[in-house]
């Protein structure tokens, strides 16, 4: 019999067999699609909170294990006073709201980034919700809250350097695994919307050998078709990591 997976595959002319198993999303285009609509930016970061769960819920029909989410950048935080407050306000309110219909579903929140920079309330929430859907196994829905890459990278080299590494002993093993995303394989798949062509300081590390997807779709329009055609446009992609294919297109042994 097949499974709903292999069904909504079929039906999105999708192979399921090469579904990715991690994919990252800048979720860029709130601002702009607000003022398209005469509406703060705010509004348009309400409206993104539909774009976050249509995407959560078109991952976990395709059985995509991972999915990683920009949602405020080390950046981020020089925006206007009232525009952090009310993006933090939304974080909590969608956390408040939806972690238990989440955690029914399989959902294991995580995040990575500097949240002891995030406000006390913030930081409570999403330690409840982390400690409430620690257990689920269906998706983990990762969270990058006052994140950078440097940033990340910088608390990586620290580590390493109180815990007394010797240079010959710091290896892309060792450094992965002092990454806040350790023990998350890397992103096979990353998406940007509004059409800009930038990692903006995302997962460099992780992302050496991810796809790129980017379409010109404002966030707060990304529907779950939107992410069916990303994974149709990776499907697409030959991935070779640095070498070549043999005749049956998979990476040829060295
Ligand atoms: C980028 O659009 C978007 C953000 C900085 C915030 C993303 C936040 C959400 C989608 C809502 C909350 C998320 C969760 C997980 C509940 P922009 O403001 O840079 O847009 P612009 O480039 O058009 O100005």
């Amino acid at each position: 019999m097949r499974t709903e997976i292999q069904q909504l595959c079929e039906a999105q002319g999708l192979d399921p067999g090469r579904i990715p198993d991690h994919v990252a999303i800048i979720m860029d285009g709130n601002g702009r699609w607000a003022r398209e609509r005469g509406e703060s930016r705010v509004f348009g970061h309400m409206h993104g909170v539909d774009a976050v769960r249509f995407s959560v819920e078109a991952a976990m029909e395709l059985g995509v294990r991972y999915l990683t989410l920009y949602a405020f950048s080390t950046e981020n935080w020089s925006r206007p006073k009232e525009e952090v407050e009310a993006l933090m306000n939304l974080l909590v309110d969608t956390l408040v709201q939806e972690i238990k219909e989440l955690g029914a579903k399989g959902v294991r929140l995580r995040t990575i980034g500097d949240v002891a920079a995030l406000p006390k309330n913030c930081q409570d929430q999403l330690q409840e919700a982390e400690k409430t859907t620690e257990n689920n196994e269906t998706i983990d829905l990762i969270l990058a809250l006052s994140y950078s890459s440097k940033w990340e990278m910088v608390q990586a080299i620290k580590m390493l350097i109180e815990s007394g590494y010797k240079g010959d002993e710091v290896t892309e093993e060792v450094v992965t695994k002092h990454l806040s995303t350790e023990g998350i394989p890397d992103p096979e798949l990353m998406i940007r919307t509004s059409g800009e062509h930038r990692i903006s300081n995302f997962l460099l590390w992780q992302l050496a050998y991810a796809e790129f997807h980017f379409t010109s779709t404002l966030w707060p329009d990304f529907g779950k078709e939107s992410f069916f055609t990303a994974i149709r446009d990776f499907q697409n992609r030959e991935r070779r990591f640095g070498g070549l294919l043999d005749t049956n297109h998979n990476v040829a042994a060295q």
